[in-house]
C-alpha cells in the first residue's frame, strides 16, 4: 500500500546537477496519490527550469522569499503547515551546512525552519564534498535532529569519478518516503472508529442530522491504518470515500451505527468515537412521507444509546476513546465527559468557530487523560489525526504494558 496517497508533499530543490532527477520524482510523487508543491533555491533553478517542475507537479513553483504574487498564492507560513512531509531531493552539501545552522536565507531554508512536519533530504555531491568531515559532521547533526537521510549512492558521479555521492533513484526515494508514514505503532491491533454524523428519520424522505463532515473520524482511520493496525471504520453518511487499506460499513441512524459497533466490538483494541451521533432520535418516524399542515408540527423525540458509553462499560472493553465537540468550557466539559462515560483518553474541540471543527480542514484538540493533558495545535486534519494516534497508541500500549508488570507481580 502506498501511504503517499492524499499526502501534500512539499519537494524542495537545490543547485545540484542531479536536479534533473527532481523532474521524475514529482511525476511518481503525484503517481502515488501525492498532492506536490515544489520549491526551488536560485541555484536550483540553474539546473532545471521553474516551468518543466510547475508543469510537472501542476502548480505554481515557488523560488523566493519575498515575492508578493506566491504570497498570495500560498504564503510561505502557510506551506509550512500545509506540508504532510518536506523532501529536499538533490540536496546540496551548501544546503545540508545551511539547514544544520537553520538559516532561513531563502524560502526552502525558512520553510524547513518554520514547519512541524517531518523533514527528509536526498544528498547529492561530488565524493570529495560528501566524505569531508564538515558534510559528515552537518549529516550526523541532521540525524540527531530527526531529519531522514535518504542515500546517498555510490556509482558514477557526474564530475567523472567514482564513489559515493550520487542522488539516490527516485524508486528507491519514493519507497523510503511511503515508509515515513507508516509508524508500526498499531501493528497487530484491531481499531473500530466510528465518524461522520448519522441521519435520524422523521418519515422516508426527511432526516435530523447535523453538520459533521466525517474529515476527522476518516483522518483518524487512515492514521490508524498507516500505524499499522487493522482498522473498520463505521460511518455515517459523508461525501468521503474509504481510507486506502481501511474496511468501511456505511450506516445510517443512530440505532444502526450501534448495531455495527456492537456487532464488531468483540476482541477490539481500541475504539475511537469520533461520530457525531445524534442525542435524539424520532420517536415513531412515519410510515408514510408527512403532508403539510395548517397548524405547526410536533415530532416527539427520545434518546438514542450512547454508542461510546456502551462499548465504555463492556466486561472486556477496548481502550477507548471519545471526541467532545464544545462551543463553550472545553476543558471543564471535556474532563466531565471523559469521567462520566469513564474514557481512557478524550479529545476536545471548540466547534461553531469560523475555520474550525465541523466541516473545516484544520482542526486543534486538548487531549484529556487521566492526570494528564495535551494541546495538539492547528494543523490539518490529516496531520492532526496522525498526531492523535501516536498519543493514543503511546498511551494505550503504556496501559497495556502496566497491565502485563501487574499480572507478573501478582503471579
Ligand atoms: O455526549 P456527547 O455527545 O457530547 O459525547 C461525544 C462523544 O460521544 C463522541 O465521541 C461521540 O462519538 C460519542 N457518542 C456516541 N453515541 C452517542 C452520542 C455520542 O458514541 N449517542
Amino acid at each position: 500500500m502506498s501511504y503517499l496517497s492524499g499526502k501534500n508533499i512539499v519537494l524542495g530543490i537545490t543547485g545540484s546537477i542531479a536536479a534533473y532527477k527532481s523532474a521524475e520524482l514529482v511525476r511518481e510523487l503525484r503517481e502515488a496519490g501525492a498532492e506536490v508543491r515544489v520549491v526551488m533555491t536560485e541555484a536550483a533553478t540553474s539546473f532545471i527550469t521553474p516551468l518543466t517542475m510547475q508543469a510537472l507537479s501542476g502548480k505554481p513553483v515557488h523560488t523566493r522569499l519575498v515575492d508578493d504574487e506566491a504570497e498570495a498564492v500560498m504564503g510561505h507560513i502557510q506551506l509550512a503547515r500545509w506540508a504532510d512531509l518536506i523532501v529536499v531531493a538533490p540536496a546540496s552539501a551548501d544546503f545540508l551546512a545551511r539547514l544544520v545552522q537553520g538559516r532561513a536565507n531563502d524560502l526552502l531554508a525558512a520553510l524547513c525552519l518554520a514547519t512541524s512536519a517531518p523533514l527528509a533530504v536526498v544528498p547529492a555531491m561530488n565524493t570529495g564534498m560528501w566524505e569531508h568531515p564538515a558534510t559528515q559532521d552537518n549529516v550526523a547533526r541532521l540525524r540527531q535532529r530527526g531529519v531522514r537521510l535518504l542515500g546517498p549512492a555510490e556509482g558514477d558521479l557526474a564530475c567523472g569519478e567514482y564513489g559515493t555521492g550520487r542522488m539516490l533513484e527516485t524508486g528507491l526515494v519514493l519507497q523510503q518516503l511511503g515508509d515515513s508514514f507508516d509508524t508500526g505503532q498499531l501493528s497487530g491491533c484491531r481499531v473500530v472508529v466510528t465518524a461522520g454524523p448519522t441521519r435520524e428519520p422523521i418519515d422516508p424522505v426527511r432526516y435530523i442530522s447535523n453538520r459533521s463532515s466525517g474529515k476527522m473520524g476518516y483522518a483518524v482511520a487512515q492514521a490508524a491504518a498507516e500505524a499499522g493496525a487493522d482498522v473498520l471504520l463505521i460511518s455515517g453518511p459523508v461525501a468521503l470515500t474509504a481510507p486506502q487499506g481501511v474496511k468501511r460499513i456505511l450506516v445510517e441512524s443512530a440505532g444502526d451505527m450501534q448495531e455495527a459497533v456492537m456487532a464488531d466490538i468483540d476482541g477490539c483494541d481500541l475504539f475511537v468515537a469520533a461520530a457525531a451521533v445524534a442525542d435524539y432520535t424520532i420517536d415513531r418516524p412515519a410510515v408514510q412521507k408527512l403532508k403539510k399542515r395548517a397548524r405547526d408540527l410536533q415530532i416527539a423525540l427520545k434518546r438514542t444509546p450512547d454508542i461510546l458509553a456502551g462499548v465504555a462499560a463492556l466486561p472486556d472493553r477496548p481502550f477507548t476513546v471519545g471526541f467532545a465537540a464544545e462551543t463553550e468550557d472545553l476543558e471543564v466539559n471535556a474532563r466531565k465527559k471523559r469521567l462520566s462515560k469513564s474514557l481512557d483518553l478524550v479529545a476536545a474541540n471548540l466547534v461553531g468557530q469560523p475555520g474550525t471543527g465541523f466541516d473545516a480542514d484544520e482542526n486543534r484538540l486538548h487531549v484529556f487523560w487521566e492526570g494528564g493533558s495535551r494541546l495538539l495545535p492547528t494543523a490539518p486534519k490529516q496531520r492532526l489525526a496522525r498526531e492523535l494516534v501516536r498519543l493514543i497508541a503511546d498511551h494505550y500500549h503504556n496501559r497495556r504494558n502496566a497491565r502485563e508488570t501487574h499480572a507478573k507481580d501478582s503471579a
